[in-house]
């Protein structure tokens, strides 16, 4: 009988990705899938490790489905970037009850791996924690360009170019848990945007965790950027992240000169302090910082800017932390996502530095950070009130009047756009009419197509 799946994702946009190709990869191996985890013979957990409260989420999550399931056996099996580091947590933990393990890399072996875990020799010994399957290798060379993945129909698709970070920025988990940074052949991520436009997906989202290091043979970002946005039928192009080391003015300019490529750019600043930065192994400084920030803005003034930061590094005083403040309003962000610094094992910083700076402060930091942001984007989002702005719709809204539907504006700001002329999938020019910190209010102006 068909084994039904229920599965669920955590943490960021790769993640998500490589959700629908574990979906593709066991619908092909006669798995079916359920909207509702209480119906599930397995329930997946794909998961995120890049800050503690992503750990508890997981914890939290088990926790109650064997609650839920008040002893009626469901198989558990562990995904993503929580699988690499905690394996033997995990499998030792007889309390949380996981059935099987398998890291970012080993998704194709998935259906081997639960065939494992279903086998009579496991089931006779009550799968005791050696026994359990779990893969969690890490190739230098997987990058599924062999699997189409299993997308929810919609408007946005995801595509992972390239896999891994190389970076190691001393804060962060990600070179461990995903490994060495490889990157996808452009004919081959061209294939897969052609299918898509096919499936009418009308925007594409190249993802990599520093896409300015894709290389391919001769190709670089900007060549395969460019080459996506020329295929027909593709409406809008976005990408995430560039780091901000290394950001080519080639990209730049082919980014100017495509209106299909979003203006759009998030750059993560992570701190304002030289100091700071340095011990985070950002390799650019707060100087370079601004002064790339003003080349983005001499080229392409309408240029949306968003990022993230992390307060609390270790060693970060109040005088450092104002660096940060300073460095937030003098760029004048769209956006920001704040965070808190959350040691994990086996980073560098783990390793080298205490974490000392009290939770207290890290939640001031955090406060003031997140106020300063709030008046910032009120303020850049009230003055595009009158302006036209072209919107991408992407389905009915949930928030606005009725009949109203939300779109995303070129500079990805969320927009809520009176009922008119126009269907979700449309690009259309929209005249905002009101804003807040978080979205834009518009009318249809005149249907673009
Ligand atoms: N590769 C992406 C970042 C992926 S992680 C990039 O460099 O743009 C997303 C964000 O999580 C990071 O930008 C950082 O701000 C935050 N982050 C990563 N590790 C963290 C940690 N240990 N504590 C707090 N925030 C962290
Ligand atoms: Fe982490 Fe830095 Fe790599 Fe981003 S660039 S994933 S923050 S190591
Ligand atoms: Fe993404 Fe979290 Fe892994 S942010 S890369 S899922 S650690």
């Amino acid at each position: 009988m068909t084994k039904k799946v229920f599965i669920k994702t955590l943490g960021c946009q790769m993640n998500e990705y490589d959700t629908e190709l574990v979906r593709a990869i066991l619908t092909k191996a006669d798995f079916g899938f359920v909207e509702d985890e209480d119906k599930a013979d397995i329930v997946l957990l794909n998961t995120c490790s890049v800050r503690e409260n992503a750990h508890r989420k997981v914890y939290g999550h088990i926790h109650s489905l064997k609650h839920r399931r008040n002893g009626n056996p469901v198989m558990i099996g562990i995904l993503g970037c929580m699988a690499t580091g905690l394996r033997e947590d995990l499998l030792n933990n007889r309390h949380l009850g996981i059935d099987f393990i398998a890291g970012p890399d080993s998704y194709k072996r998935l259906p081997e791996l639960i065939e494992k875990c279903c086998s009579k020799e496991v089931e006779a010994t009550g799968r005791s924690p050696v026994q359990k399957p779990f893969d969690v290798t890490l190739s230098e060379f997987e990058t599924y360009s062999d699997v189409y993945p299993s997308r929810e129909q919609g408007i946005n698709a995801w595509i992972a170019i390239m896999r891994g970070c190389d970076n190691f920025c001393t804060f962060c988990v990600v070179p461990y848990t995903r490994g060495r940074e490889r990157s996808r052949s452009p004919e081959n991520v061209l294939k897969e945007t052609r299918r898509l436009v096919k499936d009418r997906f009308k925007q594409v989202t190249l993802l990599g965790q520093n896409v300015n290091s894709y290389k391919h043979e001769g190709s670089d970002f900007a060549d395969l950027i460019e080459v996506v946005a020329n295929i027909e039928g593709i409406k809008r192009v976005r990408f995430m992240s560039p780091h901000p080391k290394d950001f080519p003015g080639k990209l730049l300019d082919v980014m100017a000169d495509n209106p299909k490529i979003c203006k759009h750019i998030h750059l993560p600043l992570q701190a304002g302090n030289d100091r700071i930065l340095n011990l985070m192994n950002r390799t650019y400084t707060q100087a370079e910082f601004l002064k790339l920030v003003d080349k983005f803005r001499a080229k392409c003034p309408q240029i949306s800017l968003t990022t993230d930061i992390i307060v609390g590094f270790p060693s970060e005083t109040d005088t450092e932390f104002e660096d940060t403040v300073r460095v937030m309003e003098k760029v004048g962000f769209d956006a920001a996502f704040i965070f808190k610094y959350s040691q994990r094992k086996g980073t560098i910083a783990a390793r080298k530095y205490p974490d000392d700076v009290p939770g207290e402060k890290k939640t001031e930091r955090i406060v003031r950070l997140n106020q300063l942001q709030k008046e910032i984007s009120r303020r850049k989002n009230r003055a595009l009130i009158g302006s036209v702005q072209e919107v991408l719709i992407e389905s009915a809204s949930t928030t606005g009047s009725p009949g109203s539907y939300y779109g995303r504006s070129d500079g990805n700001k969320t927009v809520i756009v009176a009922p008119g002329d126009y269907a979700v999938g449309d690009l259309i020019q929209a005249t905002v009419t009101d804003a807040s910190p978080n979205d834009l209010k518009a009318e249809i102006a005149q249907p673009k197509e």
